[in-house]
């Protein structure tokens, strides 16, 4: 029978084996421990003398840092600490050694760990991120599947750009030239008019040559679609979304979120409805702060903080102008030259999160768009004819995972929020 950490306050007073890494070990005069970390969580093992095994005490010192080990002993409470509990040690032995593992406790530069990352991952502070991760995707899965969503993965090799050509990253399908997803969406609008409500979640790719601390070049995104929904809708959907998923993770992780040191009193008014600010009152409240923005144009990260600096909540800002948008959106009939799309700006400065909006449903208007933006039509000869069969207003959005990660972790860049980061000038490990 296998043991892990977590399930231990079952075992109190019986005999367990467990397998897992050495954390750190102490000694003074007749004890000796060993903190356990098996993935589960960390224990520590305590090395009596006379109550374990004689040669265990004196092999201990064969223990170093992230060796594999196993250790037999008896459960019992932690003679302090409420809901803790330790190993009272019988016996060890060491299953792979670690000589010179090359992180200690101590301080290393960025770089070493970025090229470490493989090993830093086991760090106290990285699986706190894992986990919490890990907790954003399966709120993620569970507001949709919840919801009525179906899940309609999208294509990864794509032969044609969703958001613009300036980034795309392109490869080859054989003989032919194809591009890595920048998005799902434009194969979500057709399983929409397939299935009604869908989203796709996986990987995406973004050719950016720039070093930023929200860039990757390789993401997660989920994207829902749903058919017959407006911008308005759309917006009540990601709001809903988003409070789910943040306070989901207050709840169930609310030790990783202490051990990343997060304020969580940021995180608890993060609650609908959220603001909603048309992008002319934005603007307002950027040129008062940074008079050198241009009225037309997209948001820098410094315009968003100072937008998302008015909020103690996310806030959704719509109606951007069309012109900096993407093809698909559709234009605003009552509100000529802005987009019927929104983004949402996560709370503390942590920039955008979402993108989306209403689709452009006209045929028309969408082949003029097509042409207008530089790309062929008859790359989008498919997309187009969910505008010949049927067409149908709908919306849909899509949130990046690491950047989510990012802000409801606390975390200053997002290249720890992935296990193997892609950033620009970072391929390995
Ligand atoms: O705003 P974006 O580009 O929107 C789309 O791709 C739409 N087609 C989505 C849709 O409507 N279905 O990207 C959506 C989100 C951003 O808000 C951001 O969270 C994340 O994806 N994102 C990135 N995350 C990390 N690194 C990058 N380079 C990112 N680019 C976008
Ligand atoms: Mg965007």
């Amino acid at each position: 029978m296998r043991y892990y950490i977590s399930d231990l306050k079952n075992y109190v007073g019986q005999k367990v084996e467990l397998k897992g890494w050495a954390y750190n070990t102490r000694s003074s005069g007749k004890v000796k421990f060993l903190e356990l970390r098996d993935g589960t969580g960390v224990v520590s093992c305590v090395f009596f003398k006379g109550e374990c095994d004689e040669s265990a005490f004196d092999t201990f010192e064969k223990i170093t840092q992230e060796c594999s080990v196993q250790v037999v002993g008896l459960v019992r409470k932690h003679p302090k600490h409420e809901n803790v509990f330790e190993i009272g040690a019988q016996s060890f032995e060491v299953i792979g050694e670690a000589p010179n593992y090359p992180i200690s406790p101590k301080e290393h530069g960025t770089d070493f760990l970025m090229e470490n990352r493989h090993l830093w991952l086991r760090s106290k502070r990285q699986l706190a991120i894992m986990h919490l991760r890990h907790e954003i995707i399966s709120a993620i899965r569970d507001f949709f599947d919840g919801r009525g969503f179906t899940l309609t993965d999208a294509p990864i090799f794509t032969p044609s750009a969703c958001e613009g050509t300036s980034n795309l990253f392109e490869t080859k399908f054989f003989d032919e030239k194809m591009y890595l997803s920048q998005s799902g969406q434009l194969y979500m609008e057709a399983t929409a008019a397939a299935l009604g409500k869908v989203y796709c979640f996986g990987p995406t790719f973004r050719a950016e040559k720039s070093k930023t601390r929200r860039h990757l070049i390789e993401f997660w995104m989920v994207e829902p679609e749903v058919a017959f929904n407006d911008m308005y809708d759309n917006m009540d959907l990601s709001e809903e979304f988003v409070e789910y998923i943040v306070q989901r993770c207050l709840t169930n992780r609310a030790e990783e979120l202490r051990v990343l040191e997060r304020d969580v009193s940021k995180l608890a008014p993060v609650k609908k409805p959220f603001p909603r600010v048309h992008y002319r009152e934005a603007v307002d409240m950027i040129l008062k702060e940074n008079p050198n923005f241009i009225n037309g144009d997209d948001f820098g990260a410094p315009d968003e903080a100072i937008v998302s600096s008015k909020f103690d909540r996310p806030v959704f800002v719509h109606h951007f102008p069309a012109a900096v948008k993407a093809f698909y959106m559709k234009e605003d009939p009552k509100d000529r030259g802005f987009a019927m799309g929104s983004d949402l700006l996560a709370s503390e400065g942590y920039g955008e999160i979402i993108g989306g909006g209403q689709r452009e449903d006209n045929l028309d208007i969408l082949q003029k768009k097509i042409h207008e933006h530089g790309l062929k039509e008859e790359d989008f000869k498919w997309y187009l004819d969910l505008r010949r069969y049927g067409t149908f207003q709908h919306s849909g959005f899509g949130l990046g995972i690491e950047r989510t990660v990012a802000w409801i972790g606390g975390l200053q860049h997002v290249r720890e929020t992935i296990p193997f980061p892609r950033l620009y000038g970072r391929s390995y490990p």
